[in-house]
């Protein structure tokens, strides 16, 4: 977006804003050609802020019209005004003052879609990151929280629908024949927050209880003749309420909640403070045309920025380079919406597997996008330590590590254990904008109770390290003394800008949770004695370079099933024989283990017909995987799409990767030769599976 002469603003050069604004009123007057913004700012100076400090307002693209300090028009000599700020000296006295602005902007010339822009026939804001100060000048910062009034006025011929964040708290018509409303929101926020949207919507709508007894009245909105394709929406929206309700105790704190669906949006939608704007994409489906995908994809995005709502906007970041803090962690949570609604309603042991869809899925994409970044010249940590545009730091990184850096916390402390860690962080923070420390630190206070003496220092790294980690794996079974041990090492390269410093570096290792389990010859679980009783998962906690275990009471000699549910966002280096991995394809009662097995066993077999094919001679049998395949399509207790998983091969690309040199038209015809002689071979069970998930004509669900 920004050419290289933007200075680099670094993580380290925070400081906090000298004046607080308590309370925000805005008035707009609206018109696509010209918009005018009257605002009204109410400050006071940082307990220690000295006389004289001068308080600085982001603006960009405006027209000021004029400035005012408690009522007195200012004089240009008063104020200073840059491209891209406004600047002046406040009074001495150490007390409230008001800055009133009056200023234009240009909704209809507005092609970067930040700011206000028209979209349609309507008008749309998006403030995210820094697009507030495309509005009116302001300290357009996340630390900066106030509360905000918004009067909206405009012709009602062409804005019959006026809305902002909050509650609504009146409606009236004006002597020019326009209309206004006003709307106030309780709750203290960042600009990126606010939004507006005027326009002519269709709209659906439903009244919920909360939790705690709170009568809240839930929105879509979308262009005119759309209203039928948001019912699916409204669905996600409550059923997202009810599911932060139960897993985290959080409730709605707002007496209205609505998502309005924009045909003009950059991203896939944003998470202003009860009015949420979102790209038509992740609101609409028509049960006619819209795939399985697509109706998860509006799960999935409606849950996620409805979580915001407590993780990003209750407690939200302290400045950009604590992205993650807010990301990070809201992935997780959508995730974990998506997998929890997989498995609504099914018997245990489908459910289980129907979560793991979810988990597999999310793996596959971190896999293909964010380790290529994580390996490339654009590496950089989860909490990068600078920046030129933020605009570009919305990365795989930031958001899907992110999300894994979160899972691991939740993974080492346990389900009740990370709940804790939450109710904590909200305890300390609700109403504050913090960094990704005070999110760890509200963990690290359970964690620390739950193994004393022990704490998330290593664990921090995870925050300020680039580069995906390698865990190598050694393990001996000892059968006179029944043990077996197990040796991980950890190693991480030179990542991103590492590359380029002239002496190698050392990184210090991370705290890596590696979840285990054992199987026998014939593919039985074997229960490991740990901390006193014996389990069928546990978790190696790796914080140094290497790390030896000696696992007790091992009857037999046992093949590991590593990484369960990917318990940490590494690559695994193993040497599993091919006999291994098809027992653990066949049985490992971990769902996404055994899933991984599958894709390595068809990896390997890929790779073989990829050599014959160098070589000259025909491809090899599947049939090893002929056997994994057909258990997995007769396996009646496995979830139907947990087994369209594990009954799909690698795709091309993934096996391109692998080879070396890169190979695509072999890649190709391995590819196409496997698949051919899986469906010729097992034909009749494929012909069975089909027929008994055929559409049987009942509405669509
Ligand atoms: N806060 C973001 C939207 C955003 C990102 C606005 C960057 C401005 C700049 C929102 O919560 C988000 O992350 N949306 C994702 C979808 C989500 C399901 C990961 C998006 O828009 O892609
Ligand atoms: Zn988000």
């Amino acid at each position: 977006m920004r050419t290289d002469t933007a200075p680099t603003i670094f993580r380290q050069d925070y400081t906090p804003y000298p004046y607080r604004l308590p309370q925000v009123r805005l008035e707009f007057d609206l018109a696509a050609k010209s918009t005018r913004v009257r605002s009204e700012l109410r400050f006071e100076p940082a307990p220690d802020t000295a006389p004289g400090t001068p308080l600085v307002l982001h603006g960009e693209d405006l027209e000021l019209v004029e400035v005012r300090l408690d009522g007195r028009p200012l004089a240009a000599d008063e104020y200073q005004l840059t491209d891209d700020t406004l600047s002046l000296i406040p009074p001495g006295h150490g007390k409230p003052f008001t800055i009133g602005i009056v200023s234009l902007c240009r909704p209809a010339d507005n092609t970067s879609l930040m700011g206000l822009y028209v979209s349609g026939d309507n008008l749309f804001t998006q403030c995210e990151a820094q697009g507030f100060r495309r509005i009116t000048w302001f300290p357009d910062r996340p630390d900066v929280m106030a509360r905000f009034e918004v009067l909206l006025r405009a012709d009602p011929a062409a804005y019959p629908l006026l809305l902002s964040n909050g509650n609504l708290i009146e409606q009236a018509g004006l002597p020019d024949g326009r209309h206004q409303a006003l709307w106030r929101d309780p709750h203290p926020k960042p600009s990126y927050l606010f939004a507006l949207v005027a326009g002519d919507f269709d709209c659906i709508e439903r009244t919920v209880t909360t939790q705690g007894g709170r009568e809240a009245l839930l929105q879509v909105y979308s262009d005119k003749g759309c209203r039928e394709q948001t019912r699916w929406a409204l669905d996600c929206l409550e059923n997202a309420l009810r599911w932060d309700e139960r897993r985290f105790g959080l409730e709605l704190d707002l007496d209205r909640f609505m998502v309005v669906a924009a045909r003009d949006f950059n991203m896939g939608a944003m998470e202003n403070k009860g009015l949420n704007v979102f790209n038509a994409a992740y609101v609409l489906a028509d049960p006619d045309t819209a795939t399985d995908a697509a109706y998860r994809g509006i799960e999935a995005v409606i849950g996620h920025e409805y979580f915001h709502n407590w993780t990003g906007n209750r407690v939200t970041c302290r400045d950009w380079f604590q992205l993650s803090l807010k990301e990070g962690l809201t992935v997780f949570r959508d995730q974990e919406f998506s997998a929890d609604m997989l498995a609504n309603g099914l018997p245990p042991a489908e459910a289980a597997s129907a979560r793991a869809v979810k988990r597999i899925d999310d793996v596959h994409t971190l896999r293909l996008a964010q380790f290529p970044e994580d390996a490339g010249p654009m590496a950089h940590p989860i909490r990068p330590d600078s920046y030129q545009e933020i605009g570009n730091f919305y990365t795989a990184t930031v958001y899907e590590k992110g999300a894994e850096v979160i899972r691991m916390q939740h993974t080492l402390l346990g389900e009740a254990g990370f709940r804790a860690g939450m109710d904590e962080y909200f305890r300390r923070h609700d109403g504050q904008a913090v960094t990704c420390d005070a999110f760890v630190d509200a963990m690290e206070s359970v964690y620390t109770q739950q193994h004393p003496g022990q704490d998330f220092a290593v664990f921090r790294r995870w925050y300020a390290q680039a580069g995906t980690p390698r865990v190598r794996v050694r393990s001996d079974y000892d059968a006179a003394a029944r043990t077996c041990r197990i040796t991980l090492e950890q190693h991480c390269a030179p990542a991103g800008l590492e590359t380029r410093q002239s002496s190698p570096i050392e990184k210090p290792p991370l705290h890596i949770p590696v979840a285990l389990g054992l199987i026998d010859a014939d593919g039985r679980p074997m229960p490991i004695q740990w901390e006193g009783k014996p389990r069928d998962t546990i978790l190696l906690e790796l914080r140094e370079a290497r790390q030896t275990w000696t696992l007790k009471d091992i009857p037999r000699a046992p093949i590991l099933s590593l990484l369960r549910d990917f318990s940490a966002p590494v690559i695994l280096d193993t040497e599993r024989t091919t006999n291994d991995l098809a027992l653990l394809a066949r049985h490992d009662p971990d769902p996404f283990a055994r899933w991984d097995a599958v894709q390595e066993t068809a990896h390997r077999h890929l790779q073989a017909c990829m050599r014959a094919d160098r070589d000259g001679g025909a491809q090899p049998a599947p049939d090893t995987l002929l056997d994994i395949w057909r258990a997995a399509l007769n396996d009646q207790a496995l979830s139907p799409a947990y087994r369209a998983r594990l009954l799909t091969l690698p795709a091309v690309r993934e096996v391109i990767d692998r080879s070396e040199p890169m190979d695509p038209r072999a890649a190709v015809a391995a590819w196409t030769g496997t698949r051919q002689a899986l469906g010729a071979q097992l034909a009749a069970a494929w012909r069975t599976t089909y027929d008994t998930l055929a559409d049987d004509g009942r509405p669509y669900s």
